[in-house]
């Protein structure tokens, strides 16, 4: 499938709106990684396809993403919401055809983040911070960081979610404090 066979297959899946932001997430990816070296159009693929799974309905993320065998935590049997991300990268592979293992693991870090997170999954993280629709508070300086370093734009941008999760007493995922160590700790080790 080519990228305007996927977006027509998306619209069919998701809502005028968040079909916008998957666009804009794309096309915010593929100027994320023209900037920082990475490769333009695995980011604009990971962008368009990673929310796919954002309106399965609530009770069928489980027993899907179980039936894909997906090992799933306690935090995210508690939030099933966050499955989306690792049942996008799954059915991108299944029913659209993507096996590049890079675009696959970027759609799947796309909520939580990880420790492992290569350019590829920091560029489609925040691209789906900061597409052109995101409107919230602090999403301008996120912006304005991402301009010029994705890592300190990955720390504030997890610090705001982790904070935000916090605020609401929220469950934090294991994954997105990983996330924030390792950014902290590669530059603690530099
Ligand atoms: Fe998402
Ligand atoms: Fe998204």
């Amino acid at each position: 499938m080519d990228y305007g066979e996927i977006t027509a297959e998306l619209a069919l899946r998701l809502s005028p709106k968040r079909l916008q932001h998957s666009l804009g997430v794309s096309k915010s990816a593929e100027s994320l990684a023209e900037q920082f070296g990475s490769n333009r159009e695995k980011a604009k693929l990971a962008g368009l396809l990673h929310d796919l799974a954002r309106e399965v309905p609530m009770n069928e993320l489980l027993p899907r993403a179980q039936a894909f065998g997906i090992v799933v935590n306690d935090v995210e049997q508690a939030q099933p919401i966050l499955l989306h991300a690792f049942l996008a990268a799954k059915m991108a592979e299944e029913e659209f055809g993507v096996h590049d293992a890079e675009i696959l693991q970027a759609i799947m870090m796309h909520t939580t983040g990880g420790s492992d997170m290569t350019l590829l999954d920091k560029i489609v993280y925040i691209a789906d911070v900061i597409e052109p629709q995101r409107t919230f508070k602090g999403v301008d300086e996120i912006r304005k960081i991402a301009k010029v370093d994705l890592d300190k734009a990955m720390l504030v941008a997890l610090d705001q979610s982790i904070y935000h999760i916090m605020k609401n007493g929220g469950l934090l995922h294991p994954a997105t404090i990983a996330a924030r160590n390792a950014i902290l700790l590669k530059k603690t080790i530099k």
